[in-house]
């Protein structure tokens, strides 16, 4: 019985592993993962409730979103004031279909002015949540209407865009979810994983949120207690066999996560933008800030038994892996019942067009650190509030060369736009945030499809934004050369000695813009 009992898991791993049918294995499951629900109460411990959706119409999902700070118990006997949506953290889940409508009615009861940004959302320029930008800041006691309609499925988030290393510090984000109903079943149950962290004291209460000085900013800060779905290490419970489908975020400030589980493997189906062209069998799942996995999950360990989901120190540059131990996330406790066999995943996953590069514009975003009396961070050596905008055309494709000789990494992301990675060893894939490893480079292209506005690019360890490795992006529409200009002079008469506006003013007419800025790419020759 004992020996048998062993045996099970080795034969299934090896048979899943393997992808075989296991036709001459006699050792296969009659029941399949198909015919049995998740255990019971699986994933009560971990899972993030849903916002109250105030629409009956089936296709708008209607929330209140309030921002206000709640207490939370994260260090045992202790409480941690936290920053919330709803008094959550993280804030409560949004969840719809592709093509749906969502109106958030928010309000801001914190103590400092904030704004929400919908990481990932390709919607209307003017519901980005970029204060100063896109829209003002919200001040304590104010509110906003957000209202866009959802164009793509896949794994997002939301959080603040103003002062944002420290408010989403403090557990500023929540999931937002968009499900694409022709999605196969076989992928399993969804399990959305939203991963951050928090800078505490033993006590439990917040550092300051410039502990470290030029220091912190360098390295980025990372928290000290560890946060899966905003808990201290939960209980996640599986059955041998029956498949889980994992949507991963990271919304960590700084920290990147290296997830690795002992003795399993993951067939990943995607990241940022849904599912990739083809599903892939990894080992680890790396997900650095910012950016989503979407991996299938099959629990291979023998019946009453636990396994943990590990944190591992991932290379992220100077001083990020030496000496640092892999630290529990995600507690998994597989139940007694039998095992069951898994549903094949397909490979096929969806079909992704590469971008027509033939006439793509082409430039250097080189990121770029100066260390001085303190610690500034920039884009082709200029800061952000020393920058000018970076300038594109609706229906241009352009190809960016991010450059990374830094001793860091950087997650880049860019606002309203998904680009695709040009890097033939990857499986083709939309995503809205890239690691650029230290000394090295990526290209991206992107293809800007609509949407004209003002975007923002920039480094997602969000301290390093925050001393300036961010820039903004000014897409016109060749059809409607004055759209912007309202918008435009409005930014640049509200600050007019900062240089970003000067820039902008500069460039308020397409014409001027090509020849007064060296770093603008495309207007000379695309503009009508
Ligand atoms: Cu999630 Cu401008 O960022
Ligand atoms: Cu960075």
């Amino acid at each position: 019985m004992r020996a048998v009992s062993a045996m099970v898991p080795v034969t299934l791993a090896t048979l899943w592993l393997s992808g075989c049918s296991g036709g001459q294995r006699p050792s296969a499951p009659a029941l399949r993962a198909s015919a049995v629900s998740q255990p019971e109460g699986w994933d009560a411990d971990v899972r993030m409730p849903l916002a109250e959706d105030l629409n009956p119409d089936p296709n708008v999902l209607e929330v209140n979103l309030e921002a206000r700070v709640a207490e939370r118990e994260l260090v045992t006997g202790f409480k941690t004031p936290v920053w919330t949506y709803n008094g959550m953290m993280p804030g409560p889940m949004l969840k719809a279909r592709v093509g749906d409508r969502v109106i958030v009615h928010f309000k801001n009861s914190l103590p400092e002015a904030t704004t929400i940004h919908w990481h990932g959302l390709r919607i209307p320029n003017n519901m980005d949540g970029t204060p100063g930008i896109t829209q003002d800041l919200i001040p304590p006691g104010g509110e906003f209407r957000y209202e866009f309609t959802l164009p793509d499925a896949g794994t997002f988030w939301y959080h603040p865009h103003n002062n944002s290393a420290e408010q989403v510090g403090r557990g500023l984000y929540g999931a937002l979810i968009v499900e694409d109903p022709n999605d196969a079943a076989v992928f399993g149950d969804d399990l959305v994983l939203l991963l951050s962290d928090m800078s505490l004291d033993e006590r439990g209460q917040p550092l300051p949120p410039d502990s470290g000085g030029g220091f912190g900013d360098l390295f980025g800060r990372e928290g000290s207690v560890l946060l899966v779905n905003g808990k201290v290490r939960p209980t996640l419970k599986v059955r041998t066999g029956k498949q889980q489908r994992w949507r991963i975020i990271n919304a960590a400030r700084a920290r990147y996560y290296d997830l690795r589980l002992r003795n399993h493997r993951f067939v990943r189906l995607g990241g940022d933008a849904g599912l990739a062209a083809r599903s892939e069998d990894v080992y680890n799942l790396i997900v650095t800030p910012g950016e989503r996995q979407d991996a299938v999950f099959t629990p291979a360990n023998e019946p009453g038994s636990h396994n943990v989901l590990n944190w591992v120190p991932t290379e992220r540059g100077y001083g990020t892996v030496f000496n640092r131990p892999s630290e529990p996330l995600l507690y998994i406790d597989t139940v007694a019942d039998e095992p069951v066999t898994p549903e094949p995943i397909p490979s096929e996953l969806r079909t992704i067009e590469p971008i027509d590069l033939s006439n793509a514009f082409q430039t250097t975003l080189e990121l770029t650190i100066a260390i001085g009396p303190r610690t500034e961070m920039g884009i082709n050596g200029m800061p952000y509030w020393k920058s000018t905008p970076l300038q594109g055309l609706v229906g241009q494709t352009q190809i960016w060369r991010l450059l990374n000789n830094t001793d860091f990494a950087h997650p880049f992301h860019l606002h309203g736009y998904f680009f695709q990675v040009l890097d033939d060893k990857r499986v083709p894939e939309w995503k809205d945030t890239v690691n650029v490893p230290a000394k090295s480079e990526v290209s991206i292209a992107v293809r800007f499809d609509e949407r004209p506005g003002v975007w923002m690019l920039h480094c997602h360890i969000l301290d390093h934004a925050e001393v300036g490795m961010m820039r903004t992006l000014i897409v016109r529409d060749p059809t409607q050369p004055g759209q912007l200009d309202t918008l435009l002079t409005k930014l640049a008469m509200a600050t007019p000695d900062n240089p970003l506006w000067a820039g902008l003013k500069l460039c308020n007419s397409p014409t001027q813009a090509g020849a007064t800025e060296p770093d603008t790419i495309g207007l000379r020759s695309g503009a009508p």
